[in-house]
């Protein structure tokens, strides 16, 4: 009964908000329909909760009497009812007109208790919603930007957490009073807004001074937990690759921070928040029982339980109410706000909802665990001729990537080369840590702290006239291309996807951060780029959340939003050794009809050779942060020339050829603190000779289009590059 009211409250209140924004800005609705169907789903979910629902309506009830109970009270605070309790004796429950009974002064408890809402009230709200934007704005810079700054904050942070707080507010709360009282008598316009706000007599603002100090005092000692939490959020939250993937897709910074991380953060701000209108409450009320808060005749909670104390036991419903008063309030917030943050969380929110209603229809969800489409074809076969034949889109100029850490500088990459041609897939190969991460990566100068480009040239041919080198571009440039021109696809799909926003969400914030123009049209075209990664019932798939779908499902999701600008180019690290062997193969079929249908351009890392047999056109093998040899794929498989691709495939099984007995490569991967001098390969090398670990093989023409850094390989006249 109680969850149907609230449901149709919940649609006016979504009605008359789609109804307003429609007056003041036409087609709003429209534009944000998900984003308030997303609103309803949260309101309904919250009505499902029987303690957010308890906590939800008394914390209602603690504001409204603290809006309206100075109006509604049957007696004024300061109405000493002489004629009604001529003895001035304290009244017990009952008495006659009297509910809660009278305090020492003979005033209507139950009138006062209703007035004190307001003092409550407004010290709880002031001091939360002072600390909650400092703190968090502190916090976000604190742990976005870092460095020095963040060093500065944390240092102002310390010194006030260090004070224990609740001695510090008593300090304040003797020294500012009668500064705070002087202030109020100077000052009458002050006095008359203060005396207004707390619905009391003008005459008595000045017993508001103890309750203005508090307010000050509380803030001082809240605002560095807010920092502190949002900081600490801000840190984990950076390194989300989701965060990472914005990054990758052009997306600002500021809408990053705005969009990604504040939203990732609010969990634990609502909490502490929540906590602290509970905490505020009780320390307020304790520091007034104490005599440092409102003074009579103020009516305020703490300072009624301290004058009951003094009569205690007999007049016990002096104690007895405002404690009720008092705990009530503090758990009414505590009981909303857990269930809130359950409400914010996708995933939460989606286990309450389940429960009672909005549950998928049996069909929506068979169809979405239905086993994808046949595959498209087999791939296997280059799709070009020679590179030379082909146009260049990006060329890589002896690239160096150093990492500055503690152990020493890490040199990732040291003089990689490489050019990649319109509508081809490269396929990038080696052992771990050779480098091919931190070359996918520098293309788009996304070399993560403590990395730098240290130097070289990364030429995009843009639309085949243009070329910039991306090194040299501005910020705004580059994020023009990420995610427009350049895709990527990382490995771990769950992580790729912010977990708070829906599919749909995510789709339109790449598309919309490169054409502002496609809001309107952004549902219609993921629709159409989910069903062109092989997606089935893509219109119910864009308003779920990324927990929701199985890991094939995300894949795919991420392989849409990189393709839903048609980039020229798409990097794909790794893109399937996250899934099982029959969506991978799924996966790769993907990658073939995109790069036949839209004649994309792939850069795909991988430790497959399968997988670089069936769907690459050429392959890099790199090296210990050098690519030691470049060839077509089937001239790879077989001939290779590098002794390490030898190595490499006699290690793996080889898709051209039948390798009787599987070979290691003896020994490890070099330290790139220092690695080996010479041919980085020597110490491993069973062909190494005298040469090797002095001189650095340059690559040559072993065979046309087939170039080794080795010393053996001998150089084809007139084919050096
Ligand atoms: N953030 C970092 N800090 C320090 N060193 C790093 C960092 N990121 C990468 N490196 C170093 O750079 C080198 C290349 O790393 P990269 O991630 O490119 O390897 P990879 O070839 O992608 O390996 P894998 O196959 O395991 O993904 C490694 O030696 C690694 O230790
Ligand atoms: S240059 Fe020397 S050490 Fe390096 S791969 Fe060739 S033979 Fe081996
Ligand atoms: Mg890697």
């Amino acid at each position: 009964m109680s969850e149907r009211i609230f449901d149709r409250l919940t649609n006016t209140f979504l009605k008359a908000i789609r109804g307003v924004s429609e007056r003041i800005r036409p087609g709003w609705s429209t534009r944000n329909k998900a984003k308030t169907d997303e609103w309803r789903l949260m309101m309904l979910a919250y009505s499902r909760s029987l303690p957010g629902m308890i906590g939800f309506f008394l914390a209602l009830l603690f504001v409204m009497m603290g809006l309206f109970g100075p109006f509604i009270a049957p007696y004024r605070y300061n109405e000493y009812l002489i004629i009604e309790n001529p003895d001035y004796s304290m009244k017990p429950p009952g008495s006659y007109g009297f509910t809660m009974g009278t305090d020492f002064w003979g005033r209507d408890l139950f009138s006062i208790l209703l007035q004190g809402a307001r003092v409550s009230l407004i010290i709880t709200f002031v001091t939360v919603f002072f600390c909650i934007p400092w703190g968090i704005v502190l916090g976000l810079i604190s742990g976005y930007v870092g460095g020095k700054i963040d060093e500065l904050i944390m240092r102002v942070t310390d010194i006030f957490i260090a004070f224990p707080g609740l001695v510090l507010s008593i300090a304040f709360a003797i020294v500012l009073p009668p500064r705070i009282a002087n202030l109020l008598v100077a000052s009458i316009p002050l006095r008359t807004l203060i005396a207004w706000l707390f619905a009391i007599e003008y005459r008595d603002a000045l017993q508001l001074s103890g309750v203005l100090s508090l307010i000050i005092a509380m803030i001082i000692v809240w605002w560095p937990s807010y920092t502190r939490v949002v900081r600490g959020s801000v840190l984990t939250a950076r390194e989300n690759l989701f965060v990472e993937a914005a990054r990758a897709l052009g997306v600002s910074t500021w809408r990053i921070l705005w969009k990604h991380i504040l939203p990732n953060i609010i969990g634990p701000i609502l909490v502490l928040a929540t906590l602290d209108f509970g905490s505020v409450i009780i320390t307020e009320a304790a520091l007034s029982f104490l005599g440092l808060g409102a003074q009579d005749p103020i009516p305020e909670w703490g300072a009624i339980i301290y004058t009951g104390s003094q009569y205690f036991p007999s007049s016990w419903w002096l104690i007895l109410f405002p404690g009720i008063f008092v705990f009530t309030a503090a758990l009414s917030w505590n009981l909303a706000g857990d269930t809130l943050r359950d409400v914010l969380d996708p995933k939460t929110r989606r286990s309450i909802e389940f429960k009672v209603k909005e549950k998928a229809p049996r069909r929506e969800k068979e169809a979405l665990e239905k086993p994808l489409m046949a595959p498209i074809e087999a791939g296997g076969k280059p799709i070009r001729g020679t590179a030379e034949e082909s146009k260049r889109v990006l060329e890589v100029k002896d690239l160096y990537v150093y990492f500055y850490t503690y152990a020493g500088v890490v040199k990732a990459l040291t003089g990689v080369s490489f050019d990649l041609f319109e509508g081809e897939t490269l396929c990038l190969v080696g052992e771990t840590g050779c480098g091919k991460t931190v070359t996918s990566r520098a293309v788009t100068r996304q070399i993560p702290s403590p990395g730098e480009i240290i130097k070289g040239q990364i030429l995009l041919h843009r639309s085949g006239v243009e070329v910039v080198d991306i090194l040299e571009l501005p910020q705004e440039e580059l994020r023009k291309i990420r995610g427009g021109e350049i895709a990527y696809i990382f490995q771990d799909p769950t992580a790729a996807l912010d977990p708070l926003y829906s599919i749909g969400a995510q789709f339109e914030e790449t598309m919309t951060a490169h054409n502002k123009g496609l809001k309107n049209e952004a549902l219609k075209k993921t629709i159409e780029t989910l069903e062109s990664v092989l997606i089935p019932d893509s219109e119910k798939l864009v308003k779920r959340y990324p927990h929701e779908l199985s890991g094939g499902m995300k894949q795919r999701v991420v392989f849409g939003i990189s393709l839903s600008n048609t980039p020229r180019l798409l990097i794909a690290d790794e893109p399937t050794s996250n899934v099982d062997v029959t969506i991978q193969a799924q996966l790769l079929d993907l990658l073939m009809k995109l790069k036949r249908d839209l004649g994309m351009t792939i850069l795909l890392i991988t430790h497959n050779m399968g997988i670089v047999a069936e769907i690459g056109d050429r392959v890099a093998v790199m090296y210990a942060g050098n690519i030691v040899e470049i060839a077509p794929v089937e001239d790879l498989f077989k001939e290779p020339l590098h002794p390490y691709t030898q190595g490499l495939l006699r290690a793996v099984p080889n898709p051209l050829k039948r390798v009787e007995r599987f070979e290691s490569i003896p020994g490890t991967i070099p330290n790139l603190i220092n690695p080996p001098s010479g041919c980085r390969f020597h110490p491993r090398c069973p062909y190494a000779f005298d040469r090797c670990p002095k001189e650095e093989p340059k690559l040559v023409d072993g065979k046309p289009g087939h170039q080794a850094a080795c010393f053996l390989v001998t150089p084809k006249p007139n084919q050096g590059k």
